[in-house]
């Protein structure tokens, strides 16, 4: 459930109608909505409730902005992430280090040694010559990295392939044959203390199934883990959890299925259990805004070209994503139409053959569901500017990220003297 809303026929992010944004800021433009954050993180939470102090570490990567990371901070979630730069973002917002996780597979020397320097709660190791990197980072600093590996468990999380995560032939984690060989390596690796197991399968995963069987198979390794003599305190069973987009498709699980399904499955596992939601925590909790910028009559159908476009929201080009799109002030009419961006390719189509509010230029649309993976994505192929962003709360909002000038892009790039006159 959201906080956009129509309101007297006008499409409002909580008390605020977004012509109002659009009108001060220009478009296209991000609006995220507080008490849609607050709801979410507390209906996860509260999916959780049975747990003895789980640690939720928004994965940063689904919306890094320092506003949303603030928001998110107050509330109490940590964070995971997974370059130097996501973890300078959670430490400026407020997230302590005591409930930072590093993920990814390619961690460097110098991401190591700016984490062990903050003290985060864990590194989840992807692979054995990180966990050799990072031993030997550990012992030059004199610290000790608290690690758990991430197991690849072989598991179908039957979602897009560009983001599924849990098959062996992805890049992600050791292979769950490997796991014993792996910690046995790493417990005598100086400067780690081996205290988890990570799992990820992949993300908008639309089915428990899934989830259920690669939580088993950690529950079953957890077990062989202790009786080789590793003392495993965590796990982390990473995010996934879909959200919806579609209307017409059935809804995903919701978050109180997903709780009491991870209660079920972990009884008896004596760790603290850790979360990496994104999408379900900022999903639904933000739309890109933008406006006609003209109707144009195609040979079967109309074109609706709007003037956001495929560098400010990927998700369609990339995974044939569906974003819900709506009208701020709808006309009470419907029209078939594909919705494009003004950029130079063919894959810059937010929406094909799609039944829409009928609208003219000028009008403003709305793509729904686009406050995770969509700013944080954003290019500025074209030479478009980055998207600004709002972040609303009650009748009060404020830009928190401006829309850069376009002035800025070309001063950012330098002609060396060889090409001056
Ligand atoms: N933990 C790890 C290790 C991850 O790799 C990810 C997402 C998450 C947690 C959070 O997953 P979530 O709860 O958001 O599903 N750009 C794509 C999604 C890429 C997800 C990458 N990893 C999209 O727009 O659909």
């Amino acid at each position: 459930m959201d906080h956009f809303d129509y309101r007297a026929g006008v499409l409002h992010a909580e008390d605020v109608p977004l012509a109002e944004i659009a009108a001060q800021v220009g478009t296209p433009v991000y609006i995220y909505s507080t008490a849609t954050l607050e709801r979410h993180v507390g209906v996860f939470r509260e999916a959780l409730a049975p747990l003895a102090d789980p640690l939720v570490a928004f994965a940063v990567k689904a919306n890094p902005n320092a506003a949303v990371l603030a928001t998110l901070a107050k509330l109490g979630l940590g964070a995971d992430v997974v370059s130097a730069g996501e973890l300078l973002r959670a430490i400026a917002a407020g997230i302590p280090a005591s409930r930072i996780v590093f993920s990814g597979v390619g961690k460097t020397e110098e991401e190591m040694r700016l984490a062990l320097e903050h003290g985060i709660f864990q590194f989840n190791l992807e692979s054995e010559p990180e966990a050799e990197m990072l031993s030997e980072v550990a012992l030059s600093m004199g610290k000790v990295a608290s690690v758990a590996y991430r197991i690849n468990p072989d598991v179908d999380a039957g979602t897009h392939a560009k983001i599924s995560t849990g098959k062996s032939e992805n890049k992600f984690g050791i292979p769950y044959d490997r796991a014993l060989v792996a910690y046995d390596r790493a417990a005598q690796l100086a400067g780690l203390d081996v205290q988890g197991v990570a799992v990820h399968i992949g993300s908008q995963l639309t089915d428990l199934a899934p989830l259920e069987s690669a939580f088993t198979k950690v529950g079953a390794l957890i077990e062989r883990l202790r009786d080789a003599g590793h003392a495993i305190r965590t796990a982390d069973l990473g995010g996934g959890l879909g959200v919806p987009y579609d209307p017409a498709l059935p809804v995903p699980p919701s978050p109180a299925a997903y709780g009491a399904m991870v209660v079920r499955v972990t009884q008896g596992w004596n760790v603290r259990l850790m979360f990496e939601p994104g999408r379900v925590i900022v999903g639904n909790a933000g739309v890109l805004l933008s406006r006609v910028i003209r109707v144009k009559q195609g040979a079967s159908q109309p074109f609706v070209i709007v003037d956001a476009a495929m560098n400010d929201l990927l998700r369609p080009s990339l995974y044939d994503a569906w974003h819900d799109i709506r009208a701020v002030r709808p006309r009470n009419a419907q029209v078939q139409a594909t919705v494009v961006g003004p950029v130079c390719e063919t894959g810059d189509t937010f929406a094909t053959a799609r039944d829409i509010d009928a609208v003219e230029a000028d009008d403003l649309l709305a793509f729904m569901t686009a406050g995770a993976y969509g700013a944080t994505m954003a290019s500025t192929y074209n030479s478009r500017a980055l998207t600004p962003e709002v972040l609303v709360t009650g009748d009060q909002w404020a830009v928190v990220r401006a829309r850069p000038p376009v002035e800025a892009l070309i001063e950012g790039d330098s002609i060396p003297d060889w090409l001056r006159g």
